[in-house]
């Protein structure tokens, strides 16, 4: 068996990538700040026949997402599939001419430090098992910047030239790099940003493999 480690993974986006992976067999590693959160989503989908187990990291600190990246590899097997999807903080989310180079430092942490970090701590497991698939779920801001949330559209720039890089880089290892622009907020019962619609979405990257973004729906949505 091989696994999904989820970073950011609550009960919104990251509950139905779980159910949707984990329905394919993979065991799914839940990864957030809070082991009670990660606990409890770990519980409902054990409850439903999926191997889960949560573990704590802060995705702004690199050690402790390595640390919770390593050991699920080692409880649940390699990690095939990482997907980096953790909820920006709203200090983030400032306008643009309110945003100090002290703001930005979190949200660089966030989305380009973190990335980076979960990406090498999984990279050699995947050249190893000779296949991988690594997504990116951002919002609209990493498509077209957006005054309004300076930091995230600041932050997110890093983080697609990253995955596209690696994309680009890793196709050659078989291992798919993609990412999914969420435009507006996910809402449940959406016809397009429903969560279990969204898992769906990153299921089929994961399968289809390809170009590196995809749409959950148009930027003007
Ligand atoms: N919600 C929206 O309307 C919306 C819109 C567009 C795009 N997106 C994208 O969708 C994904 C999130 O989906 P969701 O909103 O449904 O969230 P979710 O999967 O329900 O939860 C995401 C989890 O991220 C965790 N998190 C936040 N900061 C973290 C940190 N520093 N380190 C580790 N974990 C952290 C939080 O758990 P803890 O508090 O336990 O750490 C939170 O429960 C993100 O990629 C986001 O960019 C969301």
């Amino acid at each position: 068996m091989t696994a999904i480690a989820i970073v950011g993974a609550g009960k919104g986006l990251g509950a139905a990538i779980a159910r949707r992976f984990g329905s394919e067999g993979f065991a799914v590693a839940l990864i957030s700040r809070n082991q009670e959160h990660v606990d409890a989503v770990a519980a409902e989908l054990a409850a439903e026949g999926v191997t889960a187990r949560g573990y704590t990291a802060n995705v702004r600190h690199p050690d402790s997402l390595s640390k919770a990246l390593d050991q699920a590899g080692q409880d649940l097997g390699p990690v095939e599939v990482l997907m980096y999807s953790p909820l920006p903080q709203k200090e983030f989310l400032r306008p643009v001419l309110e945003t100090t180079p002290a703001d930005l430092t979190g949200a660089v942490e966030f989305s380009i430090y973190g990335p980076v970090t979960a990406v090498h701590q999984v990279l050699q497991g995947m050249r190893f098992l000779g296949r991988g698939t690594v997504l990116f779920v951002n919002g609209g801001s990493a498509a077209r910047p957006n005054p309004k949330v300076a930091g995230t559209s600041i932050a997110f720039a890093g983080e697609t030239a990253y995955g596209q890089m690696i994309h680009d880089t890793l196709a050659a290892d078989n291992i798919h790099v993609g990412q999914l622009i969420i435009p507006g907020a996910i809402s449940p019962g959406h016809p397009t940003h429903d969560p279990d619609v969204l898992a769906e979405a990153l299921w089929a990257m994961h399968i289809e493999r390809g170009e590196f973004r995809r749409y959950a729906d148009t930027l003007d949505a």
